[in-house]
């Protein structure tokens, strides 16, 4: 009988150290200075040769993840097909653990655990090079979840260098009962600028710039200037479209973490910890204070998603 062989990749969570929003572009979309780090978060996508192109989905919150066309691992598979010039046809299952609408980017990581494991699946042998390049095609944050690790992210975040950090940073994830959409955040943000008579367009506002700070902490690891340095510009507007997010952040800083931040657009909140042994602590303190739905505890950086043969099914 035939062995048909399947491809399981684990695609990691992101967390945004630095997020500075520029101006928005005539595109849409706005100038970012994005300092990417890989999280050990999951998600486990396996993908099956089939007869045609479909998604299955298990895990955390499966109800809200598309199944259809509009799921970014399916327009990746098809993205690759037409490159590669190969059929579709691929089983893609999804095992959620990435929060989400959290801004832990598993949208973007599913997409490219795809490239990268249909890449692997149809031996189509496209370089690292070409698979960002594809990447950018499918979002802003989807070449970081191609990459892994650290990063800096420019342009709307898709250009990117990669960061050599030293040693391990540890996080707690504060998972909310509720999500926040990508526009809807940057679009908030727009409507402050403009009602505080401020400019938002590229053409009128600096280009953003990485922190220097945060850079040299980070390579060299040295957790406690790095926790001084960690910012998103986008935490005030989504705050202030759920506010239930400060008390999350006020009882992740009260209970020991180095600092708290909203985590890409939300609705997540991160929390940078000095150990494991922290990390529970402040785990321990934020799920005995109800003030969100579960905690993950994970560390960075990560690598990015690669490709295992894990089958032969008749
Ligand atoms: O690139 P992606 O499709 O993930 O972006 C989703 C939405 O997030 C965009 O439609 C836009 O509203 C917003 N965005 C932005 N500027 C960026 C990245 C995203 O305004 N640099």
């Amino acid at each position: 009988m035939q062995k048909l062989r399947s491809i399981t990749v684990r695609a990691p969570a992101k967390v945004n150290m630095q997020l500075t929003v520029g101006g928005r572009r005539n595109d849409g979309y706005h100038e970012l200075a994005n300092v990417f780090l890989a999280v050990s978060c999951f998600d486990e996508i396996t993908l099956t040769p089939a007869d045609r192109l479909h998604l299955t989905v298990s895990g955390r919150g499966t109800a809200q993840v598309p199944i259809d066309d509009s799921n970014l691992a399916a327009q990746a598979v098809k993205l690759l097909a037409k490159k590669g010039g190969v059929d579709p046809g691929v089983h893609i299952h999804i095992d959620k653990r990435i929060p989400i609408q959290g801004g832990m980017g598993g949208g973007s990581a599913d997409a490219a655990a795809a490239l990268v494991g249909c890449n692997a699946l149809w031996n189509l042998g496209l370089d690292r090079p070409g698979l960002l390049s594809l990447a950018a095609e499918l979002g802003s944050d989807v070449p970081f979840a191609v990459l892994g690790g650290a990063a800096l992210g420019t342009g709307r975040g898709e250009r990117l260098i990669p960061l050599t950090g030293s040693g391990a940073l540890h996080w707690v994830f504060a998972i909310a009962p509720f999500g926040l959409s990508t526009p809807e955040v940057y679009g908030a943000e727009e409507r402050r600028r403009r009602q505080a008579g401020l400019p938002s367009t590229a053409d009128l506002m600096p280009s953003p710039k990485a922190s220097q700070r945060l850079l040299d902490a980070f390579a060299r690891g040295d957790v406690g200037a790095l926790a001084q340095t960690l910012s998103n510009d986008l935490e005030p507007v989504a705050l202030s479209l759920r506010p239930k997010l400060a008390a999350t952040l006020a009882t992740g800083k009260d209970a020991g973490a180095l600092a708290g931040m909203l985590c890409g657009t939300g609705a997540t909140t991160a929390f940078l910890v000095p150990d494991a042994r922290g990390a529970q602590r402040v785990a321990d303190a934020l799920l005995a204070s109800g003030t969100c739905a579960s905690v993950q505890i994970a560390h960075g950086p990560v690598p990015g998603p690669s490709p295992e043969e894990t089958t032969a099914t008749g």
